[in-house]
């Protein structure tokens, strides 16, 4: 087979190389890939992911078996139903399918409707309206704009003030160009993201994750794309996962199907464990980044024929290593999630234990250089947390960061 990943960052290096590795692809393309890939062995495709014309005649022209979406925008853009209406295979969720991503109040619907465990809420248009609800139920309080906004449209507001404030910048401001905030009650708890592979109301859970979303050590600083993570979460017990499905993954798998929206894809649970048990913060239609470079390491199974099988209606057979714990650190330009400058040498890939996972790369004059704020990620496999933090910080520590930096405490939390 030959498959084509649409997307260019870590979470597409790791999709890429783990669907290389089976003994039934001989080629895998990434559109547009970067050039850390290039070092697997991955062939990168010059084509942007909302040029979705020419990738569809590059996927006929190259014959490829099926095409796998990373990245969000492209969902929301509708790339799974271009796909399919020109008669090719692609895992992913159709554009009404993933609402659930780029639309939080239609996640809030579909988990109202299905009786899913989430935060209290109210969606608001109407600034002086959203003002005086978020008065009357007083701070802490979250404040989300509606629709894809890279992170940065939610507000964990420690003040009714601050609440105030981000509500005025998304209704009044337009900020974010959009035209709704969700007000929503703060749960306090431990997060957790939760993925499983769906195809209608099928679906298969993979190992728990955590991701540190914080830019610096302990939980400070803005909020990023993600600093590093790891999998599973050891100090989560499997009762707990399995309320999950049996309270959030189940019932909005047949939901979907109800509401005549049918789920194939990777569907993300964001939750946190109440004192009442895991409640959704959100959802996500897509893989997460770094989630994906500390899951897919731990999948023994033939990657690229699971997912051709679940295409296909065929019972795909995943398995999962049980043993020990990956772990990944992320390596960042320096100003992310903020300003950065880029062309900064990256340090030489790693062999042996440690994976590199390249994203925000590209190659000049024979060397890697930044381009983008998530450069790379180094993950690795370890019988404890302690072990796998020990060897992954000793690499970073070795290797040449000036201009990048990273959490030197990822996966603290698992340790206490
Ligand atoms: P989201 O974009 O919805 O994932 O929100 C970004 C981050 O804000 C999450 O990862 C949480 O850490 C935090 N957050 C979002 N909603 C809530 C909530 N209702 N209660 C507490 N924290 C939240
Ligand atoms: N790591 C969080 C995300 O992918 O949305």
């Amino acid at each position: 087979m030959k498959i084509l990943v649409i997307g260019s960052g870590g979470r597409e290096h790791a999709i890429a190389k783990k669907i290389l590795d089976s003994p039934e692809v001989t080629t895998v393309y990434a559109a547009p890939g970067n050039a850390g890939m290039r070092l697997d062995g991955i062939e990168t495709v010059a084509l942007s992911i909302d040029q979705h014309a020419d990738l569809i005649d590059f996927a006929q022209t190259a014959g490829v078996a099926y095409t796998f979406v990373g990245p969000d925008d492209a969902l929301a853009a509708g790339i799974v139903d271009d796909f399919q209406a020109a008669g090719l295979a692609i895992f992913g969720p159709s554009q009404a399918a993933a609402e659930l991503e780029w639309s939080k109040d239609f996640a809030k619907q579909i988990m109202k409707r299905y009786g899913v465990p989430t935060a209290d809420h109210q969606t608001f248009s109407d600034f002086a309206a959203a003002a005086s609800y978020i008065q009357a139920k007083g701070a802490p309080i979250v404040i989300k704009a509606d629709g894809l906004a890279l992170g940065k449209g939610v507000v964990v507001a420690e003040t009714v003030a601050e609440a105030i404030d981000f509500t005025r910048e998304v209704l009044e401001e337009n900020k974010f160009g959009k035209s709704r905030v969700i007000v929503e009650e703060f749960l306090a708890g431990e997060e957790f993201s939760l993925f499983a592979f769906v195809k209608g109301d099928k679906f298969y859970i993979m190992p728990t994750a955590q991701d540190h979303k914080r830019a610096f050590d302990g939980d400070k600083g803005p909020n990023t794309g993600g600093m590093g993570a790891y999998a599973p979460v050891p100090h989560l017990p499997q009762s707990v996962v399995d309320t999950a499905v049996a309270t959030i993954i189940k019932p909005v798998v047949e939901g979907m199907i109800t509401e005549g929206r049918s789920y194939t894809g990777i569907l993300y649970a964001g939750l946190i464990l109440t004192a009442e048990g895991p409640k959704v913060i959100e959802f996500n239609a897509r893989f997460g980044d770094p989630e994906t470079q500390v899951i897919l390491p731990r999948l023994t199974s033939d990657f690229a024929v699971n997912i051709r099988d679940l295409l296909a209606d065929q019972v795909p057979d995943f398995t999962w290593r049980h043993d020990g714990v990956t772990l990944g650190v992320v390596v960042a330009s320096d100003g992310y999630p903020g300003a950065y400058v880029k062309g900064v040498p990256v340090p030489e890939q790693t062999t042996g234990e440690i994976i590199t996972y390249y994203a925000g790369v590209a190659a000049e004059g024979g060397q890697l250089v930044t381009n983008g704020g998530r450069v790379y990620l180094l993950a690795t496999t370890a019988d404890t947390v302690a072990q796998a933090q020990d060897k992954i910080y000793q690499q970073l520590t070795a290797q040449e960061t000036t201009g990048l930096f990273y959490r030197k405490d990822i996966g603290d939390k698992a340790n206490v």
